[in-house]
């Protein structure tokens, strides 16, 4: 410990004498990762860097490659807690995309200082055959180790892991010191070392000085064996780029590529600004759309306002606002739409044509219309009152899982919103078997759909600040594109988890639909995103069952026993039979269907705190759908064996259905 309380004289020193005084680097772990259980191997960073640098936090980037089931960029943001919009633009890639295994992936994430050490909490939850060493080494590739897991898992009672347990994991990162910033460091990639490496090969791919990255980990040209799974702090000027993935052809040792021209760097720099200040305009733009949404429906008239957003400047504006209202709408709208292209002001003039004056045969359902502007379908919404929480919410979002909002209109005192359009319209459509007019989704899609809807809540549960809850999940509020892949929508109830500090988030408005609705929420009011979490289990049933959760609510006391039957027996299978969706003709995988069972339990848990969490469920989902993947290849191969009964002629597994 001699050497931390040497790094920890240094900082005090440091920020007693400013500048000049040498700041220590972080050392370079070696091969002390292996050694799980002897503490005297402590001495290295093997516990994590040391919180050495200028800030307490940084913007900085992890790699990973990719490993089945970690191979997507939902499955990669939920296991390293990190923003899949962000995962997907830096890898120039889509939200939903899988990686080629091997592929390495850049993560940004937020470092911050824990005590003395960088990092970034994460959580695994346990599987078997699970060790720390298998934890931090295998699934991680290096990105945490064993002694860090264990000293910060100091709370669980034994070092064994029994599935299940959920860990928290610090995930290895670091923020630039003084020493690095005054030669235009901004950040330190913890690059996880593979087989074949060496540091001028590194430094060189990611246009960085070999003699930099060597001061960085504590190594000298003397001294640089580096090991594979292991972490290698690489100093960038730049954030990483995609083109930095690409494998280098394996060549011999290379010279580090020369200095990169600043012209490229300052090219670089004005992207950023130019994104930073778009970023900014958007968060204008939201604040504008929920100030004028609000003060703009006072000025109507309306009655029972009850936005704390008014204040009283504002009350002041009203009255220029009421005399041109029409027009100053269409102005203020125009203005905004100058700022953020994405959100596009439509005239009303525009939305008749596409729907050939609101025709009945464009009537999708409710006051939602089928729009067609000029080949582009799109579905728009009519909406009266509060519309400021769904343009807020979808705009400052963008996650594949939701649905995307892509224009806006007022016109005559009423909103209408245009959303991306999905030509398979709601979930709800195709899941309940006693109506679902042939419509039929196979095992497989069933698993996709509610690992998209798990992606989806996870962004809104813990990648959008404040947290939000979407109340409203069920079935009719999740659209399907047309690789049936799920899409929440309906994000008209969704509320922030926050209250005033000190208070517990409470309503006493409920809303929502019965048989989704939590407990704790129909009795007391308590919102938290464990309401999201219960209304998804009770997705997860109709999906199961193809039965509709209100019929099963009312046949039942509590939702959960409907599983009762298929957890108490000793051979899951049989019961299996009467409780899955008869139209599926009994080709699923009995393993994981008895496995989703198991989580429904866990979703629809009276006690919300041990309800998992949604992060939990996409990483348990991510394994069900690879599991699912591999148990569709082989009963094909096997000539569709072991579906007996699947005689009707209906093309399930294979043809058009089938997701790409
Ligand atoms: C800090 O920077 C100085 C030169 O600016 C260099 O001589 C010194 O070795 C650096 N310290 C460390 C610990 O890398
Ligand atoms: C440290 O924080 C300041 C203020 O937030 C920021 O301007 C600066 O770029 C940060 N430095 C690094 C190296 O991240
Ligand atoms: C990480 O988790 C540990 C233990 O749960 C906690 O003490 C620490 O403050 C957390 N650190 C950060 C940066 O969130
Ligand atoms: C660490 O994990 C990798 C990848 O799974 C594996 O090949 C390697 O053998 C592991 N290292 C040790 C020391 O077990
Ligand atoms: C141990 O602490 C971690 C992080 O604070 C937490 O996630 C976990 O649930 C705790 N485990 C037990 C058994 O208390």
């Amino acid at each position: 410990m001699s050497f931390l309380s040497l790094i920890f004289s240094a900082i005090i020193l440091t920020t007693f004498c400013c500048s000049s005084l040498i700041v220590a680097q972080q050392p370079y772990e070696g091969q002390a990762f292996t050694d799980c259980y002897n503490t005297n191997t402590y001495s290295k960073s093997v516990l994590g860097y040391s919180c050495n640098g200028v800030n307490k936090s940084c913007q900085t980037y992890l790699t990973f490659r990719s490993q089945p089931p970690y191979n997507s960029v939902s499955a990669i943001s939920a296991m390293l807690a990190s923003d899949p919009s962000q995962i997907a633009e830096i890898n120039s890639v889509s939200e939903t995309a899988t990686f080629e295994t091997n592929k390495l992936v850049i993560v940004p994430i937020t470092c911050s200082c824990s005590g003395d050490f960088y990092q970034l909490n994460t959580s695994h939850v346990v599987v078997h055959g699970d060790t720390y060493f298998v934890i931090a080494n295998n699934t991680l590739q290096g990105l945490s180790t064993c002694q860090a897991m264990m000293n910060q898992n100091t709370n669980l009672t034994t070092k064994e892991l029994y599935s299940g347990t959920r860990l928290s994991v610090p995930l290895r990162c670091a923020c630039p010191t003084k020493n690095q910033t005054d030669v235009g460091t901004k950040y330190l990639l913890s690059y996880i070392i593979a087989q074949g490496d060496y540091v001028s090969k590194i430094s060189a791919r990611f246009d960085s000085d070999t003699g930099r990255t060597l001061e960085a980990n504590g190594l000298s040209e003397q001294v640089s064996t580096i090991y594979p799974f292991t972490t290698l702090l690489v100093p960038l000027q730049n954030p990483p780029s995609s083109s930095q993935t690409i494998e280098p052809p394996s060549s011999s040792p290379s010279p580090p590529a020369p200095p990169s021209t600043s012209s490229n760097n300052s090219t670089k720099k004005w992207v950023y600004a130019f994104v930073g200040a778009l970023g900014g305009g958007a968060f204008v733009l939201v604040i504008g759309i929920i100030i004028f949404c609000t003060f703009f429906r006072r000025s109507r008239g309306t009655k029972g306002v009850n936005s704390i957003i008014v204040s009283e400047s504002f009350e002041a504006l009203e009255k220029p606002l009421e005399k041109k209202e029409e027009k100053g709408s269409q102005d203020f709208l125009e203005a905004l739409s100058g700022i953020v292209q994405s959100l596009k002001v439509y005239k009303f003039e525009e939305l008749q044509r596409a729907t050939d004056d609101f025709n009945s045969t464009y009537l999708i359902k409710g006051s939602v219309y089928r729009g067609n502007f000029n080949g582009d379908l799109a579905a728009i919404k009519k909406m009266n009152g509060d519309v400021s929480t769904e343009i807020n919410l979808l705009n400052k979002t963008s996650h594949s899982n939701l649905i995307c909002l892509s224009g806006v209109c007022f016109h005559d005192g009423h909103w209408y919103l245009i959303y991306e359009y999905a030509v398979n319209g709601p979930l709800s459509d195709w899941i309940y078997y006693s109506n679902n007019e042939g419509k039929f989704l196979n095992w497989t899609q069933r698993i996709q759909i509610l690992l998209d809807v798990a992606s989806g809540l996870n962004y809104l549960h813990s990648f959008t600040t404040p947290p939000h809850v979407h109340k409203d999940i069920k079935s009719s509020n999740i659209l399907l594109d047309s690789d049936f892949r799920g899409k929440i929508a309906s994000l008209g109830l969704a509320r922030s988890t926050e209250a005033p500090e000190g208070e517990v988030p409470l309503t006493n408005h409920i809303v929502g639909t019965i048989g989704y609705m939590a407990p704790e929420y129909m009795e007391n009011g308590l919102i938290s995103t464990k309401l999201d979490v219960y209304a998804f289990g009770a997705l997860m049933l109709e999906i199961l069952t193809g039965k509709e959760v209100a019929v099963l609510y009312e046949e039942n006391r509590q939702l959960s026993d409907v599983l009762n039957s298929v957890l108490n027996d000793e051979d899951g299978h049989q019961s299996l039979r009467h409780f899955i969706d008869p139209s599926m003709q009994w080709s699923y995988p009995p393993e994981l269907a008895l496995f989703v069972i198991r989580l429904i339990h866990g979703c629809l848990n009276k006690n919300p705190a041990a309800r998992p969490a949604m992060e939990e469920m996409v990483q348990f989902l991510s394994r069900t759908m690879s599991n699912s993947l591999s148990w569709e290849l082989s009963s094909n191969i096997s000539g569709d064996q072991g579906t007996e009964g699947f005689l009707d002629g209906r093309e399930t597994r294979t043809g058009s259905q089938s997701t790409t």
